[in-house]
């Protein structure tokens, strides 16, 4: 693995989940992989979970891992090729780059994306600028599109229960629901894009994505799910119902109000096959999904949370050994 931007990079996905169990087992398993190598995270945008799993998980690899808030404590950095920088900011991508490839021997990066230029977004220019100017391999912590290391800690996490209640599997595949909830702000598609083509990659489920009409993701990453239009029939016997809010891609970013219903209570379970819930987290209660949910025995948020560790650290093995 020379970077890890999308499921493009993971050549076995099967593998990489196992190794996050193994990890999971046995966390110190290899901590001299990454003895004198160092992992710098540049966040351009706020995070608690991936900030820290993957700090935890460079570690237990024997890393060192040094965090840089470079988008409210560095100095405000141009990406558009040929810019005259006579405007707010300070310091080239270009310039930058090379810099932290010296620095350190894996670079990691998080950025959203813009919500106002789609192609631009759906580009991924800012990943890219690291990717051909620091010269080091390039992780992502989430980009405008995609949230890679979120979804193979949902898959990790799905493969767990799977695992762990298998006598409920025998000779058929789960059956996993990904469903657009309310939200008050207009939000990525990252997330959904992102475990929609892990979920349709991997291939060892019934896939079935529901929304309200207009809310169509790309269909380079949905392609090979059953898109549907009625929760309610979606939900029927539902394994796995991954909850998440995402602003339309169509009218590219904007908020699509009037959907309230579409947040799940403990009634819109009762035709599931007592299904297991997902959200990536952070999430806003009782808007995105009902306490009775997140509190009750059938979430899965804390697990899948906690799974971002052995996630991080199963690719973070898999970069430092093409090293
Ligand atoms: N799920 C997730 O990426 O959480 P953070 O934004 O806290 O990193």
């Amino acid at each position: 693995m020379k970077h890890f931007l999308s499921v493009k990079d993971a050549s076995n996905i099967e593998a990489l989940i196992e190794q996050g169990l193994r990890y999971k087992k046995n966390p110190y398993q290899d901590q001299l992989l990454g003895k004198s190598k160092r992992i710098g995270c540049l966040f351009l945008n706020p995070s608690m979970r991936t900030r820290l799993s993957t700090q935890v998980a460079a570690q237990q690899l024997g890393m060192e891992a040094i965090v840089f808030n470079i988008g409210s404590e560095g100095w405000a950095l141009e990406f558009a090729e040929g810019a005259i920088m006579n405007g707010t900011t300070v310091e080239h991508v270009k310039d930058a780059a090379p810099i932290l490839g010296q620095y350190f021997d894996i670079l990691a990066i998080r950025t959203f994306p813009s919500l106002k230029n789609r192609e631009e977004d759906y580009q991924e220019k800012i990943l890219h600028q690291f990717v051909k100017y620091a010269g080091i391999p390039i992780l992502s912590l989430e980009s405008a599109t995609r949230h890679p290391l979120q979804s193979l800690a949902d898959l990790i996490t799905i493969k767990e229960e799977i695992l762990n209640h298998s006598s409920n599997y025998a000779n058929r595949k789960p059956r996993i629901v990904l469903t657009w909830a309310p939200h008050i702000k207009p939000l990525p598609q990252c997330v959904a894009n992102s475990f929609a083509e892990w979920v349709n990659a991997w291939g060892e489920a019934e896939f079935v994505i529901t929304h309200p009409k207009g809310l169509e993701l790309d269909k380079q990453f949905t392609e090979g799910a059953t898109v549907v239009h009625n929760q309610q029939e979606a939900l029927e016997k539902a394994d796995f119902i991954y909850v998440k809010n995402w602003s339309s891609y169509q009218e590219y970013g904007k908020l699509i109000e009037g959907n309230d219903s579409w947040m799940l209570t403990n009634q819109s379970l009762a035709s599931t096959n007592q299904a297991k819930v997902m959200h990536c987290l952070p999430v806003r209660r009782n808007v995105e999904l009902s306490d009775e949910i997140l509190d009750g025995t059938q979430s899965l948020v804390t697990q899948q949370a906690g799974n971002r560790v052995w996630a991080a650290q199963a690719v973070l093995k898999n970069l430092l050994e093409q090293q």
